[in-house]
């Protein structure tokens, strides 16, 4: 983004509703805080970024397999994850302009404000950043969208809109197990929409009331099934290699680390520079009872380095939950396991207990408990833990919007100076690939060799076909959307078999055959 325009998302968003990326939902009656629209070039971008999401982490990898879940789910999921009586933000109401607000978001609504905002009123707990009134006691307010099932409105029917993808990763666990020939460790992975009643959703799409999220929950070997199986866990400490293949005797640290350089690949690949974001590493006062570590990757928006995406080591907390709610066991067979477990003598196996329960009861855990789970493990059975790395696509296409947005200025040969606003998308996002066009429209044969390379070309990508006005105006055009490459086929074009191609970003013309261009672009689009 242009330096000027660092501390305000206004001129992107008049391109974005300008250019058909993103409208207000329902914007003929007033539009609804919370909901957007994509219009036709947002929606080409939203598929590009979960088509490459889906891309790199199930299909690239075979230790991932795919699900596709409904959004309204038993009412049960949300009491065992406890979504019903925790997912709650602390709301306050002005008593003096009747404003809702979150109470852990007054200073920065009162930064956004500036110089609009009113003074601080010592008298008060809280005072109302639009007024000066005070605020009320916050109270937990239920993020979870509820709805009814079924003709009758009772609050036995009560169900509730997803407020995660995640949790139903967690209840088809067994069946996804038993039917993709996958063993721990082994991921299943998510897209789709959520939903949350956010008190004050604000900064554009960043905190939406109805949004996606590309969610992956990667099962692994609890430490202690680790030791009996190779006499030795992996940790941070030992310099692990992880860019290479993954290894069976990394511990929860190392598949943790692992998940956050895969993820830093992935925003690299899709057009993020790792300079413009940071890893911030959760303090363990920060971290909810049962995470061993969270990372949120944080990127620079224009309105301040906010959190982009998480990646969490949720230990065993979600299926040993859903296990104790739905009383079906969710502990895997690992034969390996047992193989290994039979190898140890009775003295081992004792100083095995002991060493676990005095880890345990060191992280105030019941050493009873311990040695049951040790128990277990020794007949190759254990709940398996979660790493879980989970990413807002429309958060991801907010930051490849604001990353690729460039108000240029340029100077011609005659030192005429002109601003050229661009999107600098990453090919493989980008909404339109490539644009054709014919130089001369009367021209019959350029008209036709243009039309023929646009009909094969978007048979493969999708391709925008523009014969009208100047050819300058069109590439501008083009710029606006975030377009890779112009052709443009000229009168000498079916002369020589060869047309210009425009590089969005340089600005450069070359001209080359169909056959050259088709590398050139695969070249790009290539994961
Ligand atoms: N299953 C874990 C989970 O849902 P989260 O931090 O609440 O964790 C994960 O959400 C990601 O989902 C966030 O990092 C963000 O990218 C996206 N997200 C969460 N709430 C959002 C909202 N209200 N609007 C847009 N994206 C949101």
């Amino acid at each position: 983004m242009a330096e000027e325009n660092k501390s305000s998302l206004d001129p992107l968003a008049a391109l974005c509703k300008r250019r058909g990326f993103i409208y207000h939902s329902s914007e003929i009656y007033g539009g609804m805080p919370g909901f957007w629209d994509y219009g036709p070039l947002g929606c080409e971008l939203k598929q590009n970024v979960k088509q490459a999401w889906w891309q790199f982490t199930v299909r690239g990898r075979e230790d991932v397999a795919g699900l596709d879940a409904t959004i309204i789910m038993h009412p049960k999921i949300w009491k065992a994850s406890g979504h019903l009586d925790t997912f709650a933000d602390p709301m306050t109401m002005c008593k003096q302009c009747k404003k809702l607000m979150r109470a852990d978001q007054i200073d920065d609504i009162r930064a956004e404000l500036g110089k609009k905002a009113a003074a601080v009123n010592p008298a008060y707990a809280l005072s109302c950043p639009h007024c000066g009134g005070e605020m009320t006691e916050p109270k937990p307010f239920n993020l979870m969208f509820k709805t009814v099932v079924g003709p009758i409105d009772d609050p036995s029917n009560v169900a509730y809109l997803r407020p995660e993808t995640a949790q139903a990763i967690f209840a088809q666990f067994t069946n996804v197990l038993s039917t993709s020939r996958q063993q721990v460790p082994f991921g299943i992975a998510q897209m789709g929409k959520s939903f949350r009643n956010e008190v004050t959703p604000r900064n554009y799409t960043f905190r939406s009331r109805e949004f996606e999220q590309m969610e992956l929950e990667f099962f692994i070997r609890p430490d202690e099934a680790v030791e009996i199986l190779h006499g030795h866990v992996v940790t941070l400490a030992d310099n692990p290699d992880l860019n290479g293949p993954v290894q069976d005797d990394w511990g929860w640290e190392v598949w943790h680390k692992y998940w956050v350089e895969q993820r830093k690949k992935f925003l690299n690949a899709v057009g993020l520079p790792t300079e413009h974001f940071v890893e911030y590493w959760q303090k363990p006062d920060e971290l909810a009872h049962y995470a061993r570590a969270c990372v949120d990757i944080e990127y620079d928006f224009p309105f301040g380095r906010q959190e982009l995406e998480g990646i969490a080591a949720r230990s065993d907390f979600d299926l040993t939950q859903h296990q104790k709610h739905s009383g079906e066991s969710q502990m895997v067979f690992d034969d390996p396991l047992k193989q290994a477990a039979k190898k140890l003598d009775d003295a081992a196996r004792k100083a095995f207990i002991e060493k676990v329960q005095a880890d345990w009861v060191s992280r105030g855990k019941d050493p009873i408990a311990a040695e049951k789970f040790c128990l277990n493990l020794f007949d190759g059975k254990y709940v398996p833990h979660v790493i879980e790395p989970s990413a807002g696509v429309d958060r991801l296409m907010l930051a490849l919007l604001c990353e690729a947005y460039e108000e240029q200025k340029l100077t011609d040969e005659k030192g005429k100076e002109d601003i050229r606003t661009v999107l600098h998308f990453h090919p493989k996002v980008a909404p339109v690939k490539v644009a054709v066009f014919p130089l001369v429209k009367k021209d019959e044969a350029c008209f036709n060799m243009a039309r023929e390379i646009f009909d094969k070309l978007r048979k493969k990508v999708n391709c925008f076909w523009d014969a009208s006005g100047q050819i300058g105006r069109r590439y501008r055009r083009q710029d606006e959307a975030g377009t890779p490459w112009c052709i443009t086929v000229d009168p000498e074009s079916p002369k020589d078999g060869k047309f210009t191609v425009r590089d969005r970003d340089s600005m450069q013309q070359e001209r080359m055959t169909y056959e050259e261009f088709l590398v050139k672009m695969y070249a790009a689009l290539e994961f």
